[in-house]
C-alpha cells in the first residue's frame, strides 16, 4: 500500500464499529485527513484542509445552504461517502481547483457557476461588496458601475445582486471568460442590470460616468508565472500575467479611469503583493490600502479627483 492510499487515512467503513450510520462529519474527517496529507494547494476558495472537506461534502449531499456544526451528526448515504471519496481523490489526482470539478464557487455570499473558461473567483474585492466602502462612498447610492477584467462576472454580478439599483457593465478580453459571465448573469437573472462586453482594457467601454470602476486585473510578475502551483496551471494564463512587475494593467487602469468615472466615482482595484512596486512606481502618491476580512491589503481605493489630480503616468 502506498503511503498516499486512502486505505491510511481513517477508515471510509460506511457503519462505525458500534453499528451506527457514518455521518458527515465522518465523511468531512476522512476527507479532511486526505487532503492535508496531500499536495495540493489551497488559495480557490479555502485555505485549508477542512474547509476544503466540508465544502466538498456539503456539495456532495446538497446540504451547502446548512450550517456545517450543526449537521455534524446527521447520517450520510453510502453513494454521497462514496462520491465525496472519487471527488477527493480526483482533486489530489489532478490537482484541479475543487470548484473546477464541482462547477461551483463561493463569492460574496453567492454561488457562482464556473468553469475552466474562466479563473475560479476568490477576488478580495468581494468582502468590499458585502461589507461596503464607507466613510468614502455609498454603494447603495450609486448608479452605474464598471466592473473592468470581470472573467465569470462575479464581481458585477456580486455588485448588481447585493445593490439592486445598481447598473453595472462588465468587461474582459477574453471572449470564453465573457460566456461564464453570461451564465451567471442568466443563473441570477441579472440580465436588466448586468452587461458584458469584450474590450481590450477600456477600449471597447463607452464613454460613460461610473460611479464606481472595480477591477481585479491581471497582476502576476513575469518571474512568478513559472512557479504558480499546479491548481493555476487549470486556469486561463491570460487571467494572471501582469508584466514584468506586475503593475502593466494596473498603470494603463490608473492613467485611463479617470476619463471614464463620475465626479464622486471611484476606482476600487486588486493588486496582489504588488504594494511595493506601486508604491515605488509612484513615491509622491498616498495611496488608501483597504484592508479586507482576511486582515490582506491588497486592494487600494482612488477618488476621480484624486486620479486627476496626480495625472498618472
Ligand atoms: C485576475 S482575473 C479576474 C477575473 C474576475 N474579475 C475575478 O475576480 O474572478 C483577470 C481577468 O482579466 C482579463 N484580461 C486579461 N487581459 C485583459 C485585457 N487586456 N483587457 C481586459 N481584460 C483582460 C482576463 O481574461 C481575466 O478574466
Amino acid at each position: 500500500m502506498s503511503a498516499t492510499s486512502p486505505h491510511d487515512y481513517p477508515s471510509l467503513d460506511k457503519t462505525h464499529s458500534s453499528g451506527q450510520l457514518s455521518t458527515i462529519d465522518d465523511c468531512v474527517s476522512w476527507a479532511a485527513a486526505r487532503l492535508d496529507q496531500a499536495d495540493v494547494f489551497w488559495g480557490h476558495g479555502c485555505n485549508n484542509a477542512r474547509d476544503e472537506a466540508i465544502w466538498a461534502t456539503l456539495h456532495v449531499t446538497d446540504l451547502m445552504d446548512q450550517e456545517y456544526p450543526e449537521i455534524a451528526s446527521t447520517p450520510i448515504s453510502e453513494q454521497d461517502y462514496s462520491t465525496v471519496r472519487d471527488l477527493i481523490e480526483t482533486r489530489i489526482r489532478t490537482q484541479q481547483p475543487l470548484a473546477y470539478l464541482i462547477r461551483e464557487a463561493w463569492f460574496a455570499g453567492y454561488k457562482f457557476y464556473i468553469d475552466e473558461r474562466a479563473i475560479v473567483p476568490r477576488s478580495h474585492l468581494g468582502d468590499f461588496i458585502q461589507d461596503g466602502l464607507e466613510p468614502w462612498t455609498d454603494l447603495s447610492s450609486l448608479q452605474r458601475a464598471l466592473d473592468l477584467c470581470c472573467g465569470s462576472g462575479c464581481i458585477a454580478v456580486a455588485l448588481a445582486l447585493t445593490y439592486p439599483k445598481l447598473i453595472v457593465d462588465a468587461s474582459d478580453l477574453d471572449a470564453s471568460a465573457l460566456e461564464v459571465a453570461k451564465i451567471n448573469i442568466d443563473r441570477f437573472q441579472v440580465e436588466d442590470q448586468v452587461q458584458v462586453m469584450q474590450s481590450d482594457l477600456f477600449q471597447n467601454v463607452p464613454v460613460r460616468k461610473y460611479d464606481l470602476i472595480a477591477s481585479n486585473p491581471p497582476y502576476i510578475p513575469s518571474e512568478e508565472l513559472d512557479e504558480l502551483p499546479e491548481e493555476y496551471l487549470h486556469e486561463p494564463n491570460l487571467a494572471f500575467a501582469g508584466g514584468e512587475d506586475g503593475l502593466k494593467f494596473v498603470r494603463q487602469i490608473l492613467i485611463q479611469a479617470a476619463d471614464y468615472l463620475s465626479d464622486k466615482g471611484h476606482l476600487l482595484i486588486e493588486l496582489g503583493n504588488n504594494a511595493d512596486a506601486l508604491e515605488s512606481a509612484y513615491p509622491d502618491f498616498p495611496f488608501l490600502w483597504l484592508t479586507s476580512r482576511s486582515e490582506e491589503s491588497v486592494v487600494v481605493l482612488l477618488s476621480k479627483e484624486e486620479l486627476q489630480r496626480y495625472k498618472f503616468q
